[in-house]
C-alpha cells in the first residue's frame, strides 16, 4: 500500500502502517549506503527543490545527499540569496519555482504551518523539513529508526524527551510518532519550558531529570534554543546544566544503560556533557547516518507513489 498522503507535513495522524513502511523502506536504503557505489536510479528524471528559509547543517545536507543518491536533479534555494530579501512572498516564490517544472519541494521555514500552506498553493509533493516550533517529521522518523535499530523494536520501550520542549518541533513529531508506535513517552525539563497541558498528548511529565533516568531506555536530549526564546526561561545556562544537564555522573546512577539521542546541533556541556556526547551511550552520529536512509525512503515513497 502507498503512503496515505502525497505530502509529508508531520507525524500527527500518520498511521502505524505508514510509519512502519517508511522505516522498513529505510532499511533497504541503509544497505545501499554501505555499497561502494551509493547510488540507485529510482528518482531519475525527477526534480527536487530544497527551499531553506532557516539555517541547517544536518537536514539540508542529508536531504541533498538522499536526493542525489536516488539520482534526482537537485536545486538548492537559500532565502538569503533569493528575492525573498526583496519582499517576495512564500506563495509567489513557490509558484515561480513550480513553473520551472519541479516535482518535489523540501522546505524548512520559521513559521509553523508553512509546509501545510505550501501544499495548498502548489502541486508538487511537499516534505516538511521543520516548520517553526511545530513539526520536524523526518527527524522523528530517523530517531525512531535509530531506536528500532538499537533495540530491535519500538513497542514497549520507554523514551523521555528532555529539554526545551516548548520551542521544539523535534519533540512534537517524536511524541506523535512514538506514541503511534506503542512507546511510553515522557518529557522532562524546567516548568517554564514544558507547554501547559502537554499531558493531553498522552505523555508523562518529569520536572527532575533523576526521576526520568530511573525509568527510561532512551533519553532524547534537546538543544536549548536560545534563538527562539524571547525572554529568559531559566536563570542561566550554568544552572540549566546543573539541574537538567545529562552528565556521566547522572547516567552512572541509572539502573540500566541509557541510550542517548540528540537531534543536533549539540550545545556541549549545556544540555549534554561533551564526554557523554562522545561516549558508548550516544547514538548521535548513527542518527545522522540513518537520516540519509530515512530521507531516501520518504523521497522514494512520495516520489514514486509506492
Ligand atoms: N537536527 C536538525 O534539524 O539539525 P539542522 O538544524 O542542522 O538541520
Amino acid at each position: 500500500m502507498p503512503l496515505a498522503s502525497r505530502h509529508l507535513l508531520g507525524l500527527e495522524g500518520m498511521s502505524k502502517n505508514d510509519i512502519q513502511l517508511i522505516l522498513d523502506t529505510a532499511t533497504s536504503f541503509r544497505e545501499v549506503l554501505e555499497r561502494p557505489i551509493k547510488k540507485v536510479p529510482t528518482l531519475q528524471g525527477k526534480t527536487i527543490v530544497n527551499l531553506f528559509f532557516e539555517s541547517s547543517t544536518r537536514t539540508r545536507t542529508s536531504f541533498e545527499l538522499a536526493e542525489r543518491r536516488l539520482s534526482a536533479d537537485v536545486v538548492n534555494f537559500s532565502a538569503e540569496s533569493s528575492s525573498v530579501r526583496k519582499g517576495e512572498t512564500l506563495k509567489d516564490t513557490a509558484r515561480n519555482i513550480e513553473m520551472m517544472k519541479i516535482d518535489m519541494v523540501v522546505m524548512r521555514h520559521a513559521a509553523a504551518g508553512a509546509a501545510h500552506f505550501l501544499s495548498n498553493v502548489i502541486g508538487a509533493n511537499i516534505i516538511n523539513a521543520g516548520d517553526g516550533a511545530h513539526e520536524h517529521p523526518t527527524q522523528a522518523l530517523l530517531d525512531m529508526y535509530t531506536i528500532r535499530e538499537k533495540f530491535g523494536k519500538l513497542e514497549g520501550l520507554n523514551v523521555c524527551i528532555i529539554g526545551d520542549i516548548a520551542h521544539s518541533r523535534v519533540a512534537l513529531s517524536n511524541i506523535y510518532g512514538l506514541k503511534t508506535m506503542g512507546v511510553t513517552v515522557s518529557v522532562c525539563g524546567p516548568k517554564t519550558l514544558i507547554p501547559k497541558e502537554i499531558e493531553r498528548l498522552g505523555v508523562d511529565v518529569f520536572y527532575r531529570v533523576e526521576d526520568a533516568i530511573k525509568v527510561v531506555d532512551v533519553l532524547n536530549v534537546l538543544r536549548i534554543q536560545l534563538e527562539r526564546q524571547n525572554r529568559p526561561y531559566f536563570p542561566s545556562l550554568r544552572e540549566y546544566r546543573q539541574y537538567f544537564g545529562i552528565t556521566r555522573e547522572r547516567l552512572d546512577k541509572a539502573e540500566r544503560p541509557i541510550t542517548i539521542l540528540h537531534p543536533g546541533p549539540v550545545n556541549r556541556d549545556v544540555e549534554l556533557s561533551a564526554d557523554v556526547a562522545d561516549s558508548e551511550h550516544s547514538l548521535i552520529l548513527q542518527q545522522v547516518l540513518n537520516g540519509v536512509a530515512v530521507r531516501m525512503a520518504v523521497l522514494y515513497l512520495l516520489g514514486t507513489g509506492k
